[in-house]
């Protein structure tokens, strides 16, 4: 019961619409109705400016990293021959604080596609792959200059180091790692299509670059 409690706290503080509250309150507008219409850091970096689009990434993230710490709320947890049920149990966590994103509560269901949310929870359950995520995310980028595509790519990569290279062994976290790699592709949907077609837009890395 406690646990269902928290998992709700989770998703509630996941809800918290970041990119469309501040596009509201702060511009004036609804970030959804600009850009590529998605309520998260990118798009907001994209219509709003880096300050808008950091202070929304950086917000989306520890709202990933906040619902991961819900689990020292339940102390029966913190004992050391708890660490599976510990890691279910933040898994769930993050799981619904992402969710959340993607479908707030407080804004119409009409999120962002879980990108910050997601990696502040990886963050707060395992920090090493977290940062290896972000070197692939950062390679890509670099390489494309497609956010989109990054983010693909670093959340494919997020179950291939959990299974082949960490050897995670707690079952729920190694189907979690690759439900939430293909829940990134189905965010991406329109990403993937505008790629596939040369439309998406790409971040302008370096100045003198000219597409
Ligand atoms: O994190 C979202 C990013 O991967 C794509 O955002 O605005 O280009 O659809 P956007």
């Amino acid at each position: 019961m406690t646990e269902l409690l928290l998992l709700i706290g989770a998703y509630l503080i996941g809800s918290f619409a970041t990119a469309v509250w501040v596009s509201k309150g702060v511009f004036g507008m609804d970030i959804r109705e600009h850009g590529s219409g998605n309520a998260g850091a990118t798009n907001t970096f994209r219509v709003l400016g880096p300050k808008a689009g950091t202070f929304v990434m950086v917000v989306d993230m520890l709202k990933g990293v906040l619902a991961v710490r819900l689990s020292y709320l339940l102390p029966i947890y913190n004992e050391p021959d708890q660490i599976t049920q510990l890691v279910n149990l933040q898994v769930g966590l993050g799981l619904a604080a992402v969710v959340g994103h993607i479908f707030p509560i407080w804004a119409g269901f009409r999120g962002g596609k879980g990108i910050a949310t997601l990696f502040g929870m990886v963050l707060a359950i395992q920090p090493l792959v977290a940062l290896c995520c972000v070197g692939v995310f950062l390679m890509i980028l670099f390489l494309t200059r497609y956010v989109s595509l990054s983010s693909i790519i670093a959340s494919i990569a997020f179950p291939v180091l959990i299974l082949f290279i960490f050897r995670e062994k707690e079952v729920f976290y190694r189907i979690f790692a690759i439900a939430v790699a293909l829940m990134v592709v189905l965010t991406h949907q329109k990403n993937i299509a505008r790629l596939l077609t040369g439309s998406e837009s790409k971040v302008p890395l370096f100045k003198n670059r000219k597409n």
